[in-house]
């Protein structure tokens, strides 16, 4: 695939095929993502790569906790939730999917019922939990460089015909993601990444999300044309 290809078709997928990854594929993307440049070449991050009985047992705990109304309890931090038009295009994102899936506004089971899927890091065969090492904590140069290879990744795995969504939601309830990883105190859990064949029958997948114009976000200081 030519790489605009892989930019412009990528998009978050949120429903998978029932087929299992092979592992040397996804070792293949790995490898491939970790090109991605960091800081002084660093390269802070850890990946666990989870799938099977073990990841079934995440989804089961995510949700028992989020039904069980447990706080999350999150390592990396997300601040006190997004106002003004951050809020505006959360919403947009929100209201784009949930029409392609057709759950109404006032639909609280469905809307409750996607939450969940996402608790369930949307029963993809596979996720790949992302960590940097606590010796860095106290800068944000290493999530910078975790940010960089979590794009690189995404941007792989489309390219070998893998789908994946960015999931903050699997890692919500983070002593449930330690308890059956085993990642070690001295490593802070960023985020995780679902990750499968995608199920181009399934609506939200075929979500085009929308950016900014180039005009509105930039400027470009010391040009003559
Ligand atoms: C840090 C981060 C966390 C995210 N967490 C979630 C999540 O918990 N649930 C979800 O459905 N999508 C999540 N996403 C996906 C975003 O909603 C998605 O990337 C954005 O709406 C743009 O859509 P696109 O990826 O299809 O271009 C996350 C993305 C990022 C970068």
């Amino acid at each position: 695939m030519q790489f605009d290809e892989v930019v412009q078709g990528r998009r978050s997928i949120r429903g998978y095929l029932d087929k299992p990854v092979p592992r040397a594929l996804i070792r293949e993307v790995l490898q491939l993502a970790m090109r991605a440049p960091t800081s002084l070449n660093t390269q802070p991050w850890n990946f666990y790569v989870v799938g099977g009985a073990v990841l079934d047992r995440i989804r089961k705990g995510n949700v028992e906790r989020n039904l069980a109304g447990v706080p999350d309890s999150r390592e990396f931090r997300m601040g006190p939730g997004y106002q003004g038009v951050h809020r505006e295009r959360q919403i947009g994102i929100a209201k784009q999917l949930f029409a392609a899936m057709g759950i109404a506004r006032d639909d609280k089971d469905a809307r409750q019922g996607w939450v969940l899927r996402g608790f369930r890091q949307f029963d993809a065969p596979a996720c790949v939990v992302m960590t940097y090492d606590k010796a860095l904590e106290g800068g944000d140069i290493a999530q910078f460089d975790v940010g960089a290879v979590v794009n690189s990744l995404v941007l792989a795995a489309w390219s070998r015909g893998l789908g994946c969504v960015i999931n903050s939601q699997g890692i919500m309830q983070s002593p449930v993601v330690r308890a059956h990883t085993g990642i070690p105190e001295d490593e802070i859990i960023m985020t995780c990444v679902a990750m499968g064949y995608p199920d181009f029958s399934f609506p939200a997948n075929n979500v085009r999300s929308r950016r900014r114009p180039v005009e509105e976000v930039a400027r470009f200081i010391g040009f003559d044309d």
